[in-house]
């Protein structure tokens, strides 16, 4: 028995979310305050949420480093407002480049190109390249409009975990650590952007994401190719990435039900396609159409909403392999892979 005072102790108080503000004209006006301030400031952007700083200040572009307890030698992308911006950031820009901004920007597609004079190493993580994209979600593009200036911004989650995409998964992550996150809402794709190379003699791609690379292949005319020793470093590429607490393993339906009628003292969440399994509480199970768009979307979320509930696998009915899924198979394989090497960053 707890002594009566304990037991009539109120529960703590859950922490108010007082720093998540909605994106409205005001926020965007606190959040370029902040900017400007050389402070960091979460933003929706159409794939996940990003912590911004001022790309332009070493000292705000530290704070997301420290905040997400990144390795220094990680490169951040640089968001811009608009195309016109290129030159500013990039020493050349190839046609493939222009062509590639035409058609696919604003959205889900960053580019790596040579660095301009003056970005900042904590920017490049030292490399000659600089990550740069131009955002379409709204709240994005207004906040580029009326800061003026690049943006850093990674992922707002802590490193090595799942990407938020809504404003309370990174609350969930940092509580009020942050001064600002800007509430747009869920992201629209749900995965990130798709990296390109262009800064080698061909192009290459460096993270399948929100732009499927056979459409990059049609505008270009031809293929991309591969990362080879010579390329630049995409350090979120490593396995350590995109991962939830719980281990991840991919299964079809059949070994899903196998290890449900198993497991010894194992708690499974299960992430199944169009139906449920039997026998699984609903907590400990998530249903995702085979639309890979509404996959996409909803993947993080998912991931995030069955880590709480505190399972130690999750298992998830794998999905098509088709082209339209290459970017959710690179996330899965990847979570899946971080379990395997028992990873922890
Ligand atoms: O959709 C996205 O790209 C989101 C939103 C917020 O824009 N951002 C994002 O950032 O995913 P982050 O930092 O979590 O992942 C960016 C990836 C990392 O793998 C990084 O290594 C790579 O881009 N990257 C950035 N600059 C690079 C460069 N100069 N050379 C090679 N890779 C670079
Ligand atoms: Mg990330």
């Amino acid at each position: 028995m707890l002594p009566p005072e304990i037991a009539a102790a109120p529960l703590p108080a859950p922490i108010e979310p007082t720093n998540v503000l909605p994106a409205d004209e005001a926020g965007i006006a606190r959040a370029v305050d902040l900017l400007r301030a050389g402070d960091v400031v979460v933003f929706p952007t159409e794939t996940v949420y990003g912590l911004g700083a001022d790309a332009a200040n070493p000292v705000a572009v530290a704070k997301i480093f420290a905040l997400k307890g990144r390795p220094e030698s990680h490169p951040v992308i640089v968001h811009l407002a608009d195309a016109a911006q290129l030159e500013a950031w990039a020493r050349e820009i190839p046609d493939r480049a222009l062509k590639l901004a035409r058609t696919f920007w604003p959205g889900p597609l960053t580019l790596i190109l040579k660095r301009a004079p003056g970005v900042l190493d904590a920017v490049t993580g030292g490399q000659d390249t600089v990550g740069l994209r131009v955002p379409s979600h709204p709240v994005a593009r207004s906040l580029l409009d009326a800061f003026g200036g690049g943006i850093a911004g990674p992922s707002a989650n802590r490193f090595g975990r799942v990407s938020p995409t809504t404003a309370m998964h990174v609350f969930a992550d940092f509580a009020l650590e942050l001064p600002l996150i800007l509430d747009g809402g869920a992201c629209a794709v749900g995965i990130e952007s798709t990296i390109v190379d262009l800064s080698g003699e061909h192009p290459r791609l460096l993270r399948p994401g929100g732009v499927p690379a056979t459409a990059i292949e049609d505008t270009l005319g031809e293929p991309l190719g591969k990362p080879d020793a010579q390329a630049p470093r995409a350090p979120g590429s490593h396995a350590a990435h995109y991962a939830p607490r719980a281990q991840v393993r991919l299964a079809k339906r059949l070994e899903i039900l196998d290890a449900l009628a198993s497991h010894k003292g194992r708690r499974l969440g299960v992430l199944a396609l169009e139906v449920t399994v039997p026998r699984l509480n609903a907590s400990l199970q998530r249903v995702v159409p085979v639309v890979a768009a509404q996959y996409a979307h909803d993947l993080y979320a998912h991931l995030r909403a069955l880590d709480a509930q505190n399972v130690d696998i999750i298992l998830v009915e794998a999905p098509p392999q088709s082209a339209a899924w290459t970017a959710i198979n690179d996330r899965l394989a990847r979570a899946a892979r971080h379990a395997a090497e028992g990873e922890t960053t």
